[in-house]
């Protein structure tokens, strides 16, 4: 059974009838050729996956393209400018906040979202009430990045990127 799915990809409109079964994952790489976000479990559990769509973070492969009528997605490749890095992209650079690389798309992305989510007052399982906690503590920056798995063990580093950018 195909599906239409429509809607917009770092800026640009997308419109195709695909299998009903395609996950926004496969969409992005196999129908729109955007490989920088990964596949790593295919099943909800590494975060490699992940992209934002209308301002929030998900698990693409958890998702059905279909689901997303008119969503704005954005991936790794529509985070910064041309020729000019998102500053969370120049942070993990400058802070080795990788290692083989693989995890590094949806960690990037995840990130910025999280820092969203910070700034809206959107509290984590730690943080309670955000209003009287401005700072991001170590803690809650671990807890809102817990769904992204760094199999070369880069945590480190990564929080050092993130709380970077968080300033
Ligand atoms: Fe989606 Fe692992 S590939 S969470």
């Amino acid at each position: 059974v195909t599906g239409k799915v429509s809607l917009t990809v770092n800026g640009s409109r997308f419109e195709k009838d695909v299998d009903t079964r395609t996950t926004l994952l496969d969409l992005l790489r196999e129908h729109m050729h955007l490989n920088g976000t990964k596949k790593g479990c295919d099943q909800g559990q590494c975060g490699a996956c992940t992209v934002i769509v209308d301002g929030r973070r998900i698990n693409s492969c958890l998702s059905l393209a279909i689901m997303h009528e008119g969503a704005q997605v954005t991936t790794i490749e529509g985070l910064g400018q041309p020729g000019k890095l998102h500053p969370m992209q120049a942070a993990f650079i400058k802070h080795d906040g990788y290692q083989c690389g693989y995890c590094t798309p949806g960690q990037i992305c995840s990130a910025v979202a999280a820092l969203d989510e910070v700034k809206q007052g959107i509290p984590s399982h730690v943080s309670g009430d955000l209003t009287a906690q401005p700072m991001l503590s170590l803690d809650e920056l671990r807890e809102r990045m817990s769904g992204n798995i760094c199999r070369c063990g880069a945590y480190s580093n990564i929080v050092d990127a993130i709380n970077e950018v968080a300033g």
